[in-house]
């Protein structure tokens, strides 16, 4: 490993493999069906793994990360956000002819821009309404609202109402163990009653779909999800520590010292790379130290660290799934040997 050219974007595929495990028997003997957020990795040979391993579909964000899991054989994907900007619903109608392809929305204009675009094309998109379950992004609060919605899905000739899409990501980093529990049973209930009431207004709900790896040991063996849309379960990173969860650090950034003196050392890798959105990276052979980042450099003040120019020194992802979208590769290490490099395709698709 030590002569990749750093800063070299690594995954420990034992520990990877461990964690996808690890969410298996999470999800053994409940009614959730593993749909994993490709936004975590963006890499088609790590979902097609996930597919062996006994995912039922992928989720992604984007009509780009789609078109690339179609490419790469994947015949089951949820965009599990809404596609509203009229020039792109072609690419989706076409896309929906490729692969079971579902579909988020939240307004009304957006599902007759989606049926115009698929009696265009001819075939069938599936749709879910996102319901906001508190995280104030996208998605209907009032349930009344998420009904009309759904049956406006079900007049349509081309469109066919999938199920609830309920992400309660203000919950993912939560550290309070007894508010997110807490919360995680409130959203249970409240999504199980939008679900009865879907029923009640003959509507058939096929799918309750969300998740977030920072709860998902917590979802009730009784849980009203079907459709679980975990990421980051695969790598964790730095974010998710205070959590302390049985899934173990598998990604990590390989650098190489450029220059160290008595008081400091200084990495080859700096904000071009690494990502600060919810956390700094941090170096687990100095945990503590105040990190100084420049755009190629990251300076680490520390003493009697007993380093020299081209040294390596691994730091762990602030967050992984931002950090992914840095590199163009990630190298795939089994006992500290690389057996394999896989393309991270997607990285930079935003659109
Ligand atoms: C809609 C949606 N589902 C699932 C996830 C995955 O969450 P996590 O990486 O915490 O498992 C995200 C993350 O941002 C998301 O936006």
């Amino acid at each position: 490993m030590n002569t990749l050219l750093t800063p070299a974007l690594v995954i420990d595929r034992e520990a990877m493999e461990r964690n996808m495990a690890k969410m298996n028997g999470i999800l053994e003997g409940t009614s959730m069906k593993l749909y994993p957020h490709y936004k975590s990795h963006k890499c088609p040979a790590i979902a097609r793994l996930q597919m062996e391993k006994g995912a039922a579909g992928i989720t992604c964000a984007k009509l780009g990360e789609a078109l690339d899991l179609a490419d790469a054989g994947i015949t089951n994907i949820v965009i599990a956000n809404q596609i509203v900007q009229k020039e792109k619903l072609p690419v989706l109608a076409q896309l929906a002819n490729r692969c079971r392809l579902t579909v988020c929305v939240d307004h009304k204009q957006n599902i007759l821009d989606l049926e115009a675009a698929m009696a265009e094309a001819g075939g069938k998109l599936y749709v879910t309404v996102e319901y906001d379950v508190g995280m104030g992004r996208c998605g209907v609060s009032d349930k009344e609202e998420f009904v009309a919605l759904a049956k406006l899905i079900d007049l349509q000739n081309h469109l066919e109402f999938e199920g609830i899409q309920a992400y309660a990501g203000q919950l993912s980093h939560e550290e309070d163990g007894e508010k997110r529990f807490a919360d995680v049973q409130r959203i249970e209930a409240d999504v199980a009653a939008l679900k009865a009431l879907c029923e009640e207004n003959g509507l058939t709900v096929r799918e309750v779909c969300g998740g977030s790896t920072g709860f998902a040991h917590e979802k009730p063996k009784n849980t009203v999800y079907t459709q679980v849309q975990f990421g980051s379960y695969l790598f964790l990173d730095r974010s998710f520590q205070p959590l302390e969860l049985q899934f173990e650090q598998a990604l990590f950034v390989q650098t190489t010292v450029l220059s160290a003196k008595e008081d400091r050392v200084v990495v080859d890798c700096g904000v071009k790379t690494m990502t600060m959105d919810q956390y700094p990276p941090y170096f687990p052979a100095f945990p503590g130290a105040q990190l100084n980042f420049s755009e190629e450099h990251t300076t680490i003040p520390v003493r009697d660290h007993g380093l020299n120019p081209g040294d390596k020194l691994l730091y762990v992802p602030g967050h992984c799934c931002t950090t992914i979208n840095t590199f163009d590769k990630v190298y795939v290490s089994e006992k500290g040997v690389v057996t394999d490099c896989w393309d991270i395709t997607s990285r930079g698709k935003a659109q």
